[in-house]
């Protein structure tokens, strides 16, 4: 069966309660105080964690798209990048508003001074930059440009599986899980770069 547009609507329609229903449920947890005894962690681990799968969730899309032959799942990649650089800055909100209480110079120099930080400062940046030119005009003005940029998604993903891995203290066997997914995902995607040379 060959997913319609049709589909695609309704799919759009379970992708956007996928992510709301995820948004109330860690509402909940907070509401009731559900989040542990270091609650400003945990909701900065939650968010990171969404965003990270949301991120390979994105990446899988392609491939998922290729393997069954269902084109239109292609154009789904743009809503849930959306939603992955949402969780991304909440994510980086959370720990500049209570782990530094606004304070930008103090933001940056942690950023300069812990480097798993700065990976993930310079794969926010990325999603940041991809974002902005997800925009219908801006893509279209960017031409063939735009698809060099967009590639460095790829680079993001790098960054944030070493941000992960590099922040924990223990417990590595959950990161390592998180690098190898990604690897398989890349690979996917140089065997299909060789396959269509
Ligand atoms: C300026 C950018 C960023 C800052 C300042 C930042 C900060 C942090 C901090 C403080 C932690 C917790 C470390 C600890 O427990 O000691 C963390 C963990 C994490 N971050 Fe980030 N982060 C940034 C970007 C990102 C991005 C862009 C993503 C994903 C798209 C991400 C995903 C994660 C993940 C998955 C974890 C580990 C969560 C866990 O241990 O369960 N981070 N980050």
């Amino acid at each position: 069966m060959k997913f319609s547009k049709k589909h695609l609507f309704f799919l759009k329609i379970l992708i956007h309660l996928a992510y709301i229903f995820t948004f109330i449920y860690l509402w909940y947890l907070l509401d009731q105080d559900l989040l542990g005894g270091d609650p400003i962690k945990e909701l900065t681990h939650f968010l990171g964690k969404t965003a990270l799968n949301s991120l390979l969730l994105t990446l899988a899309v392609t491939p998922i798209s290729r393997r069954f032959k269902q084109p239109v799942l292609m154009q789904t990649r743009r809503l849930i990048g959306l939603y992955t650089f949402f969780w991304a800055t909440l994510h980086v909100l959370v720990f500049a508003r209570f782990e530094l209480s606004w304070d930008l110079t103090l933001f940056f120099s942690e950023v300069y001074k812990r480097p798993y930080l700065t990976l993930g400062a310079i794969a926010w940046f990325i999603l940041v930059l991809l974002s902005i030119t997800s925009i219908g005009y801006i893509r279209k003005k960017m031409k063939k440009s735009w698809l060099t940029l967009h590639r460095f998604v790829y680079l993001a993903i790098i960054l944030i599986v070493i941000h992960y891995f590099w922040s924990v203290k223990s417990g590595l066997i959950e990161p390592s899980i998180y690098i190898a997914i990604c690897l398989l995902l890349l690979s996917e995607r140089r065997a299909f770069c060789k396959f269509k040379n």
